[in-house]
């Protein structure tokens, strides 16, 4: 009924991919110095490689609550988590079990979720077919352009080049999709990465191989950009 593989899982990373974020380090620029910490908790090897997504449809009934039976949340301050890639969602898990990411709500949520849990659930939500709200009028233009080009003045990349054109991430680096992700959790993300508040710890912003990434493009975001480029990738399919 599920199909054991995501949308993007003939992306899905060889064994040892993930192992100590080395891989994802080198994809990503200046990242050199965000060597993995002792405080990050062990990134997951390959939650597509022993995953069930049948299992994990079970699992997620306590999810559903919050991020719709599908992974389609209809509150737009809960992230929906239909056809984020695995590697993605079976890392955040881990931080949040970990208290690194600190979130009262999530928290809780995951402290009690095992390795194949948290496998099975990155497969399933990974294998939804996100659906949701359409970019907004007023903005969605000019958040394309930020989208696509960025903003090579003030170091700005276009995060296509990371997130893809049509937002799906990068299973294989790890680096999450966007597409039709809710415009008013982007938002938070995004503050949260400039503030700093997004992960705890001796050096937050190295918190995981890849998060010194969005640490310093989010900073150099206005509000508007934030609003404009949220509403894009929430239109994107
Ligand atoms: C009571 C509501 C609630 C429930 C139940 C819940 N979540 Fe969440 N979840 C949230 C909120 C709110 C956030 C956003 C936290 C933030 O702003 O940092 C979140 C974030 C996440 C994220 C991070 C998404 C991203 O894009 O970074 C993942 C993964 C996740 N939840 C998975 C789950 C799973 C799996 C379950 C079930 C075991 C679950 N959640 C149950 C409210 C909930
Ligand atoms: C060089 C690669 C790269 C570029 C360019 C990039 N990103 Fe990211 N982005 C990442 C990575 C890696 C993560 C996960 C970081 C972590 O570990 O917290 C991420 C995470 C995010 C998140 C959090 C997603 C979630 O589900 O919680 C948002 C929102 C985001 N990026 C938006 C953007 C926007 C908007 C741009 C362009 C202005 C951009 N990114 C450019 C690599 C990139």
């Amino acid at each position: 009924m599920f199909p054991a593989v995501s949308r993007a899982g003939t992306a899905a990373p060889g064994p040892g991919a993930q192992a100590a974020g080395a891989s994802a380090a080198a994809a990503g620029p200046a990242t050199a110095t965000a060597s993995p910490a002792a405080a990050t908790p062990a990134v997951t090897a390959d939650p597509y490689a022993d995953g069930s997504a049948q299992a994990g449809a079970t699992k997620a009934a306590v999810c559903f609550s919050c991020h719709g039976p599908d992974g389609n949340s209809q509150n737009p301050a809960f992230p929906r988590l239909a056809g984020q890639n695995a590697v993605y969602i079976a890392q955040q898990l881990h931080l949040f079990k970990a208290g690194v990411r600190p979130n009262p709500v999530m928290q809780p949520m995951a402290s009690g979720l095992s390795d194949q849990d948290i496998d099975d659930l990155a497969v399933f939500f990974a294998a939804q077919t996100p659906q949701g709200l359409e970019a907004d009028p007023s903005y969605w233009q000019a958040g394309r352009a930020l989208y696509l080009q960025g903003d090579a003045k003030r170091g700005v990349p276009g995060c296509v080049a990371c997130h893809g054109p049509l937002g799906r991430g990068n299973p294989a680096a790890g680096y999450p999709a966007l597409e039709a992700q809710q415009s008013v959790y982007v938002v938070s993300q995004l503050q949260q990465y400039a503030n700093g508040t997004r992960y705890s710890g001796t050096d937050a912003t190295t918190a995981t191989p890849n998060s010194s990434i969005m640490f310093d493009i989010a900073k150099r975001l206005t509000p508007e950009e934030m609003r404009d480029v949220a509403s894009y990738v929430q239109g994107l399919r």
